[in-house]
């Protein structure tokens, strides 16, 4: 399966630590916040990678991961969106790359405590259609949420008033083929972006989409100075535990 990273947008949420460069280059602890998803990528074995990027400091992904040495990687492929069009936007220009094989996309700013090989590996299985990873969070609002029923998701609503339950859609997403023709019949959202929400109930309306619950913490580090921060706490927790030098904990 081919991998794929999204790291565009303007950050403006971070602003002014997003003024003069991405937020994806911005630290999460002792490493660039571009760092963690690729690596997540890598651990489950995906080898053929395209990073997705904008704005005026695209080139400075390169001078970052070349071909991915640092990774274990022999080439990463780059590509730039123009504008910012939003989540499914920029997934539309991994079309070509994609070449009708199924993808996994990543968001540039999604941390993930543990490993996505399983979940992977039930998409593999899946004879078609698109599977998400859900977590339960205390603040649903800020997200895209879903509305389980009978152990399907029937509906997701982006950043509702209202959430209809505690369980999130977090930045994995698993597609086939389809995923570019759905892209290509969205409309722009309220926030003027084309939201991969609107992708996934696509998904949902043709009885295709299916649900993995993360294992581990996942952090979106890239939308609040406080997930930023609460980012890199994790992060040195993790690394440290993963080192011997906190035993016992979880
Ligand atoms: C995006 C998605 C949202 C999802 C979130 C995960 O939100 O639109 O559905 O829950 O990523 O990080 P955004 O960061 O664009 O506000």
């Amino acid at each position: 399966m081919k991998g794929v990273i999204l790291a565009g947008g303007l950050g403006t949420r971070l602003n002014p630590l997003t003024k003069i460069t991405n937020k994806h280059l911005l630290p999460v602890y002792s490493k660039p916040m571009i760092y963690y998803p690729l690596q997540t990528l890598v651990d489950a074995g995906i080898k053929d990678i395209l990073l997705v990027t904008g704005g005026s400091r695209a080139g400075e992904f390169l001078r970052l991961l070349g071909n991915g040495q640092a990774f274990g990687l022999k080439h990463i492929n780059y590509t730039y969106q123009e504008g910012e069009g939003g989540i499914a936007d920029a997934l539309r220009l991994a079309e070509h790359f994609a070449d009708r094989e199924k993808i996994v996309v990543i968001l540039g700013d999604n941390i993930l405590e543990k490993g996505i090989k399983r979940y992977i590996e039930n998409f593999r299985k899946q004879p078609r259609g698109a599977r998400i990873l859900i977590k339960k969070v205390k603040d649903p609002w800020r997200f895209g949420v879903v509305e389980i029923k009978h152990n399907r998701i029937v509906s997701i609503k982006e950043k509702p008033k209202n959430p209809k339950s505690d369980y999130i859609v977090t930045g994995v997403y698993m597609y086939d083929e389809k995923v570019f023709d759905i892209i290509k019949t969205l409309r722009p959202s309220k926030r003027n972006e084309l939201e991969i929400t609107d992708v996934n109930n696509a998904y949902i309306k043709r009885k295709e989409l299916r649900y993995d619950i993360l294992n581990g913490w996942w952090s979106d580090s890239g939308t609040s100075f406080d997930s930023l921060l609460k980012a890199s706490n994790l992060v040195k927790k993790r690394d440290r535990k993963r080192q011997g030098k906190i035993k016992g904990e979880d």
